[in-house]
């Protein structure tokens, strides 16, 4: 395998590029050859080494290319959520063994004793009833140890008036950041920006966000989302903008009137043929 000249045909990585900017060139060919370089070369070489470093040098820096099994592929929506094991406020968690047959919603933040951060920690844990209504776990990870975690969370409990009631990983090492691409080179090199993962019972990635460091998300819209998430698995429908529990949903267009008929007793505004709004079914 020429490495030199696989790197020489990706000529858009940026000098800085970390191994995830391998996965933008432009060339299909490419794209493909680095995947089966990935699944390959990577578990052959590991019977010799745990991991190995790999310097591409054509024509820019020399860059480090990581190929321990951490450094995935960018998740996409439909991926499965990669498993893991980290420490965490609650003891070393296996992921899929948390998550079980649950729902989880897993978010990084930035950096320990940060005030953003401290906020958003408050309020998921307010929210914490609400999600387990749902079926759904939830993870926080932040970048720094576990040492750091322990004394903020003291600090989160003074300032936020709630317990701290979940768990948040300490991902010192940035196993679970660069496994889930949470890492953002030109925003920080380092800390991770606000990343959000809803992932379903059967581990699949249903929804990621990404917010920059300076501004807090909205916890409440990720209740939402995972509200339109378990309803429209269940039925044919979709939500429309702004929807919330319990408003009027949409009739997927890929159901026929006459299907619709049985599935939808209570009826059915058609504004368009393809625009069907009914009363949301399970209420
Ligand atoms: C914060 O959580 O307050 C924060 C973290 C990083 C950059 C900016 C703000």
């Amino acid at each position: 395998m020429n490495f030199q000249a696989f790197f020489y045909f990706c000529p858009q990585i940026e000098p800085k590029a970390n191994n995830r900017k391998l996965l933008y060139c432009d060339s299909l060919d490419i794209y493909y050859q680095f995947l089966s370089f990935k699944s390959n070369i990577t578990l052959s070489f590991q019977r010799t080494f745990s991991s190995f470093r790999l310097f591409f040098v054509s024509g820019f820096p020399s860059v480090p290319y990581d190929t321990s099994m951490e450094a995935a592929m960018t998740l996409r929506l439909g991926d499965t959520a990669p498993n893991f094991t980290q420490d965490s406020t609650e003891g070393t968690i296996d992921f899929y063994d948390f998550v079980g047959d649950s729902w989880a919603v897993l978010f990084s933040h930035p950096k320990d004793f940060t005030p953003v951060c401290t906020t958003e920690l408050g309020y998921v844990g307010k929210l914490k009833p609400e999600f387990e209504k749902r079926n759904v776990k939830v993870l926080g990870l932040s970048v720094d140890p576990l040492s750091d975690h322990t004394q903020w969370v003291g600090d989160i409990e003074e300032t936020q008036g709630h317990q701290f009631n979940f768990p948040l990983l300490a991902d010192a090492d940035r196993k679970v950041s660069n496994l889930y691409d949470m890492i953002h080179p030109n925003a920080n090199d380092t800390l991770t920006v606000r990343s959000v993962f809803i992932i379903d019972p059967a581990k699949k990635v249903r929804l990621i966000i990404t917010y920059p460091a300076s501004t807090g998300r909205n916890f409440d819209e990720i209740l939402r989302v995972i509200d339109s998430l378990q309803l429209t698995d269940g039925y044919k429908v979709a939500t429309p903008v702004n929807w919330k529990d319990g408003d009027d949903v949409i009739i997927v267009p890929a159901l026929s009137d006459e299907d619709a008929k049985d599935r939808f007793p209570k009826g059915w505004v058609a504004h368009k043929p393809y625009l069907r709004v009914t009363p949301q079914p399970n209420k």
